[in-house]
């Protein structure tokens, strides 16, 4: 028996302006109501979080970043720290998404810095970890998935990994409209799951795992009904509200 709630989180990305993020959010505000069990979030671009904060403070969905410096403050032009996200109110902040270890080069080593910078300033961590189209295809999914979390439980201690969230990321899935199926993310899912019980039976228990990667309306119930699937991590679909709220409804069982 499994206590761990589901969440569902949006990754807006780069895209939006006040305008339309505003509309949005009262679009989500409205609908917010139906979802009384799962955990919603949004993670907004650094410039429209004080907005989001504005339009969100009160209502139930929770709202974060999508990258933090490992620095607290300091000479670090263009960069945006943890503290400064915690100021504004983010409960979550994504850290190592694909999109910034591909673009921005971000190491494993540097994630799991992240992970401790997020836990300093008092947010909770969204470990993205996930493969290639090639590295499925020669079949190191698995190596590859180990390689990224063992980093950060080797950096942070296991107990401190447990204080955030993981997000497998099937790299071939995330905006290509190509869904890992049900069956292939519940494999990685379990795989990500016991590779952490290697280190804590109890951490691995209570870790919320999210999917992510082209989850949508049609696709999210039955891939949240997987065992080991505790929500998801929506970027397209969190773009349209209708769209993002009928993925919350199918986590909220
Ligand atoms: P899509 O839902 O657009 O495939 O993006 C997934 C993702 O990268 C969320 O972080």
């Amino acid at each position: 028996f499994t206590m761990r709630q589901p969440l569902v989180a949006g990754n807006w990305k780069m895209n939006g302006s006040r305008a339309s993020v505003a509309a949005l959010l009262d679009g989500l505000k409205a609908g917010i109501g139906q979802v009384t069990t799962a955990e919603v979030a949004v993670c907004a671009p650094a410039i429209l979080i004080a907005d989001t904060q504005a339009s969100l403070q009160g209502s139930s969905i929770k709202w974060g970043g999508q990258d933090l410096s490992v620095h607290e403050s300091g000479a670090y032009t263009g960069e945006i720290a943890g503290p400064m996200l915690a100021d504004f109110g983010c409960h979550y902040v994504i850290i190592g998404h694909s999109e910034r270890r591909a673009y921005h080069g971000e190491s494993d080593a540097l994630v799991a810095e992240k992970f401790v910078a997020a836990r300093n300033a008092g947010l909770v961590p969204i470990l993205c970890v996930g493969e290639t189209l090639e590295e499925r295809e020669s079949g190191i999914t698995e190596q590859v998935v180990a390689r990224q979390i063992d980093a950060v439980v080797a950096h942070c201690g296991i107990d401190k990994v447990g204080e955030g969230v993981i997000a497998y990321e099937p790299v071939w899935a995330i905006g290509t409209g190509k869904t890992a199926t049900p069956e292939q993310a519940q494999e990685v899912h379990a795989f990500i799951r016991g590779r952490l019980a290697a280190s804590s039976a109890s951490v691995a228990e209570d870790m919320q795992i999210l999917y992510g990667g082209s989850m949508n309306p049609k696709n999210a119930a039955e891939l949240i009904g997987q065992a080991d699937i505790d929500g998801g991590l929506i970027g397209g679909a969190s773009l349209k509200a209708d769209d993002f709220l009928a993925v919350c409804s199918a986590a909220n069982g």
